[in-house]
């Protein structure tokens, strides 16, 4: 078998895991190859705030609006045995209205608590994973204003943590964050920040590497930065891979050597995330280029996957499948 779930699972137990949507499950060609390749999956939208928990205390976990639940994923993956990686509580974007005007901090921590023990509570058996807290930092390592920093201070994400054990012990929860996949000042305020969570024995089991790449200049030092981490016995998925590059029309590379950047890119991540004992995986962005959200937010870039619109797989599928088996 030459499957990614397969080698990744050969190569030291990790899984290779893809975001989905769950309108995408109606789609027999999309699920055979989810089924086939991955072994791990992370609801793109179907878990964040906004819906789950459109009005106050009204959870949405209904099974009729597909496109706006997450339930049919978790039952996909129980399914074909795939891990759940939740995604996610504490952010500043897809957090409703309702949420962020909230200004008094006793009910503002009600208010997480509460939705905590909505979504944990429902999916404690089934999820290992959850990004509790996402995106805190800025580029320079300080935090991001955000509704939660604002109104409780820098203690918000251990409190979140917090919260989240309560209600689901086995979960391992996740502080997730992009531009960490090197050694620089955001990184190092990660390691600061986590060290300190560390220190006060707050629930933190692991650091999420997005790993937003850009063909070419994708981080050659992305050991060195997971190790700042996983020295601290943390564990160091990569949770957002993708690789994107300047495309001409129908999202095709420009041209043969920025295809060859991002394929290097993929090997670069999957044999960093190999090289680290404490990073169970990597999770792709979703897997098939026409539903990557990259086109859509980075004008003249693409073709940051490993399938084609045809679900073909592409060179950097070739490229993955590669690291893997070196691993
Ligand atoms: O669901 C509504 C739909 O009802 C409406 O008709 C439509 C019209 O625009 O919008 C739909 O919502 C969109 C949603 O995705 C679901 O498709 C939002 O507009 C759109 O902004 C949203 O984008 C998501 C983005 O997060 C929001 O910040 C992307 O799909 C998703 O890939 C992206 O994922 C993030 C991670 O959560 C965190 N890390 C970065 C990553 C990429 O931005």
């Amino acid at each position: 078998k030459d499957s990614l779930d397969y080698l990744a699972n050969k190569a030291g137990k990790r899984y290779l895991g893809t975001a989905i949507q769950a309108y995408q499950l109606a789609d027999p060609k999309y699920t055979q190859i989810l089924e086939s390749q991955f072994n791990a999956i992370t609801p793109e939208n179907e878990m964040k705030w906004e819906v789950v928990e459109p009005t106050e205390g009204n959870f949405d976990f209904s099974g009729t609006d597909k496109a706006s639940t997450s339930h049919e994923i978790v039952a996909e993956a129980k399914k074909t045995g795939s891990l759940v990686r939740g995604h996610n509580i504490c952010w500043d974007s897809q957090t409703p209205s309702w949420v962020t005007s909230i200004t008094d901090p006793t009910r503002l921590k009600q208010v997480l608590k509460n939705h905590i023990q909505g979504v944990l509570g429902r999916y404690k058996n089934d999820l290992e994973y959850f990004d509790i807290v996402n995106e805190p930092l800025n580029e320079d390592g300080t935090y991001k204003s955000n509704v939660w920093y604002n109104v409780l201070g820098e203690s918000y994400i251990e409190t979140a943590l917090r919260f989240a054990h309560e209600v689901a012990p086995e979960m391992k929860l996740c502080i997730n964050d992009y531009n960490i996949e090197t050694v620089n000042a955001k990184s190092k305020g990660m390691a600061k920040v986590a060290a300190n969570l560390l220190a006060k024995n707050a629930p933190l089991h692991c650091i999420g590497f997005e790993s937003h790449f850009i063909g070419g200049l994708t981080p050659q030092d992305i050991p060195a930065s997971m190790k700042q981490f996983s020295a601290l016995g943390l564990e160091v998925p990569i949770t957002e891979l993708d690789v994107r590059i300047p495309v001409g029309a129908n999202d095709q590379p420009a041209n043969a050597t920025v295809a060859k950047q991002r394929d290097d890119g993929y090997y670069t991540a999957v044999s960093a995330c190999l090289g680290d004992s404490l990073c169970p995986g990597v999770s792709i962005w979703q897997f098939a280029d026409p539903t990557s959200w990259i086109p859509g937010v980075f004008k003249g870039y693409g073709s940051a996957l490993i399938y084609d619109a045809e679900y073909q797989p592409k060179s950097s599928y070739y490229a993955t499948q590669q690291a893997l088996k070196d691993g």
